[in-house]
C-alpha cells in the first residue's frame, strides 16, 4: 500500500477528500455513484468556462481550443491504450452506451442475435433490447454466477452462436465490485463468431487502473468522466476503425468515423487531460520510464495494489479492529475471498434494513450507498432474492485508517441491533426481515 507521504501527496490533489461541504467531517465511500474530483479538473474547468471563443476559427484562442482538443485525445487514447480509431466525447456513459449499440446492431447483416450478460448496468441492456427489437434481431443474455457474481467467458460460449452479430460486455460490476475477464470472454466470442462487434462497457473499471483496450480485440469502450476523477455531464469512447465509419448520427459534412455532434466544451477535453496528467505523476513515483503509456500503467498497478490492500482490511480487519469475515451478521456479495474485486464490497444484514445501516453509517460520518432491486441493481438482487443491499465502495486514496472508521461504525451498529434485539425479545428481527 502507498506509504504515509505518498498517500497525503495524493490526497492533498482531490477535493472534499474527507469533508463534505453538506455534512462536515465524513470518510467517502461512495465512489462508485462518483469518484472524488481533482483539483486540477475544477481549475482547469472554472478557466476554460470564462473563454467565450469557439473552436474552428483563425485567431489565437481559438487555436488555443483546438490545441487543448488534440492534446486531450491523445491523452485519452494513451490512458486506453489504443492505436488505431477515434476517441469521441458524449453526454454520459449511457448516453455513448446507447450510440455505440444502436451502430452497431442496425449495422451488422441483417438477422442474428445480440449477446449481452444479466451483470450489465442498463445502459448496455435497455439499448441492446431496444435497437433488436427496431433490427428485428434476437436479444440473449448470459446469466451470471450468484456466488462469484461475475460472469466467465464458458458463460458466454453456452450462449453465443454463429449468427451472434453484436456483443456487449461490462467489465466491472457497479452493484458487486466484480470484474469480468474481457479477454477471455471476447477469445471465446471471436471463435464462435469472428465478425461480431464487441462493445464494452468500461465505467465502472476505468478507475481502478490497468487499461489494455487494444488487447482486448474489441469494437468500442465506454468512459464516464465523472467515475474517473473529472466532472459530470460527459464521458467519452473509443470505436474501432470498423464500427467507426458503420453509419451513425452525425454531420454529412464530417468525415465518416466522426462520431460528436455539434460544438463540445473545450473543458470536457481539457479536464480529461487533467486526469491522465495525474495519473502520470502518479505513475513516475514508480517507474522511471519516459513512455508516458508506461507511467499510466505504472499507476494503475500502484492503484490496484493500494485497493487490494484496503479490501483485504474490510474483509480480514487489522489492527485489532475485526474484519466483515469476522462479523457473522454480514454477507458480503460474491463472497470474501474474490481475486477479481475492484476496490467494491456490497454487503447485507438480514436484521438491519440496508437503508438503516447507510444512514446509520452516514450519522457516524461513513458515506456508503444502499442499492435497491430496482431498475439499475434488480439483476443483482433478484436472483439472491434480496430487497436491498449496501455498496461500500473504496479509491486508491483512501486509506486504512478509513477502513477501520468504516468496520467500527460498522460493529456499533450491529452491536446496537443486538442489544435492542435482547430487550426486545425477538421483534426487531422478525418486524424487519426483508424489508429492505
Ligand atoms: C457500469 C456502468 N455503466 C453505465 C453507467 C452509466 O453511466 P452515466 O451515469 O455516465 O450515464 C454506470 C453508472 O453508474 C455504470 O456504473
Amino acid at each position: 500500500m502507498y506509504n504515509e507521504t505518498l498517500i497525503n501527496q495524493i490526497r492533498e490533489r482531490f477535493c472534499h477528500v474527507d469533508t463534505c461541504p453538506y455534512q462536515g467531517s465524513r470518510v467517502y465511500f461512495e465512489n462508485a455513484g462518483g469518484s472524488l474530483t481533482l483539483k486540477s479538473v475544477v481549475e482547469v474547468n472554472t478557466r476554460l468556462a470564462g473563454i467565450p471563443d469557439n473552436q474552428g476559427r483563425d485567431n489565437p484562442a481559438s487555436h488555443e481550443l483546438v490545441r487543448i482538443i488534440d492534446q486531450s485525445r491523445e491523452d485519452m487514447r494513451t490512458f486506453l491504450g489504443v492505436s488505431e480509431g477515434p476517441v469521441f466525447i458524449g453526454e454520459s456513459g449511457t448516453e455513448l452506451l446507447f450510440r455505440l449499440v444502436c451502430a452497431a446492431v442496425l449495422g451488422t447483416p441483417a438477422g442474428g442475435n445480440v449477446v449481452g450478460s444479466t451483470l450489465e448496468h442498463p445502459a448496455t441492456v435497455s439499448a441492446s433490447k431496444r435497437w433488436c427489437k427496431i433490427a428485428g434481431k434476437q436479444y440473449r443474455a448470459v446469466v451470471h454466477d450468484n456466488d462469484s457474481a461475475t460472469v466467465t467467458a464458458q458463460d458466454y460460449r453456452a450462449v453465443v452462436d454463429g449468427d451472434t452479430r453484436v456483443a456487449t460486455i461490462i467489465h466491472t460490476s457497479p452493484v458487486t465490485g466484480i470484474s469480468v475477464d474481457v479477454k477471455a470472454v471476447v477469445k471465446v466470442i471471436r471463435e464462435v463468431s469472428p465478425e461480431c462487434v464487441i462493445i464494452v462497457d468500461g465505467i465502472q473499471h476505468a478507475p481502478h487502473g490497468d487499461l489494455h483496450v487494444d488487447d482486448y480485440d474489441i469494437d468500442a469502450y465506454a468512459i464516464s468522466a465523472y467515475k474517473v476523477f473529472s466532472r459530470h455531464n460527459y464521458g467519452f469512447a473509443w470505436v474501432s476503425p470498423r464500427l467507426s465509419t458503420l453509419p451513425h448520427d452525425h454531420l454529412d459534412a464530417t468525415p465518416d468515423d466522426f462520431w460528436e455532434l455539434g460544438t463540445r466544451d473545450t473543458s470536457e477535453f481539457a479536464c480529461f487531460s487533467e486526469v491522465v496528467n495525474y495519473l502520470d505523476w502518479l505513475g513516475s513515483q514508480f517507474t522511471d520510464s519516459e513512455s508516458r503509456r508506461q507511467r499510466i500503467l505504472a499507476a494503475g498497478r500502484s492503484i490496484h495494489d493500494q485497493e487490494v490492500g484496503l479490501v483485504d482490511i474490510m474483509i480480514n480487519g487489522a489492527d485489532g479492529q475485526k474484519g466483515l469475515c469476522d462479523m457473522p451478521e454480514v454477507t458480503v456479495i460474491g463472497g470474501h475471498d474474490n481475486s477479481q474485486r475492484e476496490g467494491l464490497v456490497s454487503l447485507y444484514i438480514e436484521a438491519i434494513p440496508c437503508a438503516d445501516v447507510v444512514r446509520q453509517l452516514n450519522q457516524q460520518g461513513v458515506r456508503t450507498h444502499v442499492r435497491k432491486n430496482d431498475y439499475f441493481s434488480g439483476n443483482i438482487l433478484e436472483p439472491l432474492n434480496r430487497p436491498s443491499c449496501v455498496r461500500v465502495s473504496m479509491c486508491h486514496y483512501n486509506t486504512s485508517t478509513e477502513v477501520i472508521q468504516f468496520l467500527q461504525a460498522l460493529e456499533s451498529i450491529i452491536t446496537l441491533v443486538a442489544n435492542k434485539n435482547r430487550s426486545r425479545g425477538s421483534g426487531y428481527r422478525t418486524r424487519y426481515r426483508n424489508t429492505g
